[in-house]
């Protein structure tokens, strides 16, 4: 595997579950050490205990990895500083930061109140965070985007073609499949992920899912 992080210190916010916890496994298995950070709360964002991101520092270490737990909320920023500062203190340096930790508030808007709407905005520190309902599938990208050859200015995927999106296009993309060495694929893929030839804008956001299945059909047939 040539995307190699070792000896530099990785820090993954809301990373007790979900992709966050994929994030920090991935990161670590490849020689990342990891600052594995989650809030801890209930579903509702609520509540907080270190418990999760410690669960996830112990997967990291006894694999051989190298972790440290924090249970900081990203919306507090003294307490930011001060995780930032425990990286520092332990590893004396930060080189990747992962912009994870996120909270759901699934009402419409008329429904929602304004105090949840406020929580989802500062929760959300990155704006867009670019994946699939499965968390394995997303990583690959992202170790792309964290390695020395990251493609700059590049977004690995974004969703496209459904109601009033048209402004966002689809490139034809490549099947890359599950397997340990799928970043070093998608790097050596680059310019035929980036090729603009036959983009098109989806009907629909099904369009899409379409393509990538017809895809993974293909190469599964090959
Ligand atoms: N899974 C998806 O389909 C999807 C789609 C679009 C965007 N996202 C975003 O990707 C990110 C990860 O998604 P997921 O499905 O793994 O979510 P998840 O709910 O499984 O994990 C999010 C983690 O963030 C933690 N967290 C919440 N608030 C926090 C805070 N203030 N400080 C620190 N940690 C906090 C939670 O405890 C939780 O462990 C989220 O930001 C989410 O909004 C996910």
């Amino acid at each position: 595997m040539s995307i190699d992080f070792q000896g530099r210190v990785a820090i993954v916010t809301g990373a007790g579950g979900g992709l966050g916890k994929q994030h920090a496994l991935a990161l670590a298995k490849r020689g990342a050490k990891v600052l594995v950070n989650d809030l801890g709360g209930n579903v509702h964002g609520e509540g907080g205990s270190v418990s999760a991101a410690q669960a996830v520092v112990d997967e990291i270490i006894s694999a051989g990895g190298e972790a440290i737990a924090n249970g900081a909320s990203v919306t507090d920023y003294e307490a930011v500083q001060a995780m930032v500062k425990q990286a520092m203190d332990k590893w004396g340096r930060v080189d990747i930061l992962v912009n994870n930790a996120g909270i759901l508030r699934d009402k419409s808007f008329s429904k929602m109140e304004i105090s949840d709407f406020r929580l989802v905005m500062e929760v959300h520190v990155m704006g867009a965070v670019h994946c699939t309902k499965e968390p394995q599938a997303v990583v690959p990208a992202m170790l792309v985007m964290a390695c020395e050859d990251a493609p700059n200015r590049t977004i690995m995927c974004a969703g496209a073609g459904s109601f009033e999106v048209a402004n966002i296009t689809l490139t034809q993309g490549v099947h890359l499949g599950m397997s340990d060495d799928a970043p070093e694929q998608l790097l050596a893929a680059m310019a035929q992920v980036k090729d603009r030839h036959g983009e098109l804008v989806p009907g629909s956001g099904s369009g899409q899912g379409s393509l990538e299945v017809a895809k993974a059909m293909a190469a599964h047939k090959a």
